[in-house]
């Protein structure tokens, strides 16, 4: 097949390698990076069978693991307040939010299958704390509010994040996320529609509300990962097109869409500092608490020792149902090879 970065052959172990066409002494392995380097800056995607190098292979890996297991792990503090949601339409759409959760925990492993990891072995290495899950989810709801402001604060970052990722030149990756911000897009909705009444409703409820904003901001902020600076990966993974925008850019552009909701919600956002600055164009913000976040990823944080206890012992009750899942498999291949 041609494209625009060369050719496109199949190799003996069954990759499709672009091909560039070679320049003399130049290897084999040259040529495959020029034409992968050719297809990313074309702004062609990626594909699992495409030749590529080791260390974008494994920066998809642990990138695209660390958001598999936030997304199942984020199942629990919402969780907690199914059986105690105030209405049972409350409770029908907390319900289906926690089921989105645990769909895109599935979408992202088995993006990250095609990358030749199996999900065992990212759950194996998130439960023995050699994977990240999202800082954010470290923190307890302790108010009903918690499940508004988590829509609102948590899942509108996640979205900030998330929209320029359908566009990350590894295929799969940026295909589940195409889904994943749709659902999203309602999960941030409904907590928006929570604050709102809340916000609107008695002198209590409205304190609830305010009281949740308070606590759900800087660590929200936190979610988008250290600041520019001490950002170990972003150069890297921005000129391979994993990430399109910086840890500061997509937190700046969080703020910036903040604070006119939460003017329309009638809640304050627990920053002095913020303000808008006519020059640049955007708002001013305080200064986040990088010791606290350093803190949460050593897994000093208020909740991580109940996060990883919960999720390893989900995982232990739920071997049976991998079991029989197995046993069914291996019965339906040996019917069909008869
Ligand atoms: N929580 C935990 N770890 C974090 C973090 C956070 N908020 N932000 C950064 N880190 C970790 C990184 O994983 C990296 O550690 P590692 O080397 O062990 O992997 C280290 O801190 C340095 O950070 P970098 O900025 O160099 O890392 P990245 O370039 O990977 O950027 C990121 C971090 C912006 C979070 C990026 O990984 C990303 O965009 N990930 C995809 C989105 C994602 O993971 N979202 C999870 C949010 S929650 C969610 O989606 C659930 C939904 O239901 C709300």
């Amino acid at each position: 097949m041609e494209t625009p970065a060369g050719t496109m052959t199949e190799t003996a172990a069954g990759t499709l390698s672009r091909t560039a066409p070679a320049t003399t002494a130049e290897t084999a392995e040259d040529g495959l990076a020029r034409a992968f380097d050719a297809a990313v800056a074309a702004d062609e995607r990626i594909e699992p069978r495409d030749w590529m190098p080791e260390a974008y292979r494994a920066t998809l890996v642990r990138q695209m693991a660390q958001h598999a297991h936030s997304e199942i792990i984020g199942m629990q503090p919402e969780a907690n307040w199914i059986t105690r949601a105030p209405s049972l339409r409350r409770k029908a759409i907390l319900i289906a939010k926690v089921q989105d959760e645990a769909g895109h925990g599935l979408y992202l492993y088995s993006a990250a299958e095609t990358l030749g990891t199996g999900r065992d072995e990212l759950l194996d290495k998130l439960h023995t704390g050699r994977q990240k899950y999202s800082s954010i989810f470290n923190y307890p709801t302790l108010t009903w509010a918690d499940v508004g402001a988590i829509g609102w604060l948590v899942d509108g970052a996640a979205i900030t994040n998330q929209v320029p990722l359908c566009r990350c030149s590894y295929g799969p990756y940026a295909r589940a996320m195409v889904r994943i911000c749709k659902e999203e897009s309602f999960h941030q909705r409904q907590g928006y529609e929570l604050l709102l009444a809340l916000s609107g409703g008695t002198p209590a409820q409205h304190a609830m509300a305010q009281d949740a904003v308070d606590r759900w901001w800087w660590p929200s902020l936190m979610m988008f990962g250290p600041p520019d600076d001490a950002s170990a990966h972003s150069a890297q993974s921005m000129a391979w097109k994993i990430k399109r925008h910086s840890n500061d850019e997509l937190r700046q552009r969080f703020v910036d869409i903040c604070v006119p909701q939460a003017e329309a919600l009638g809640l304050t956002l627990p920053d002095p500092d913020l303000r808008w600055n006519e020059e640049r164009g955007r708002h001013d913000f305080g200064a986040i608490d990088w010791t606290e976040f350093q803190q949460v990823l050593k897994g000093n944080g208020p909740c991580n020792e109940q996060r990883i206890t919960q999720r390893r012992r989900a995982h232990e009750e739920g071997a049976w149902v991998r079991e029989a899942a197995a046993a069914y498999a291996a019965k339906r291949e040996e019917v069909t090879a008869s």
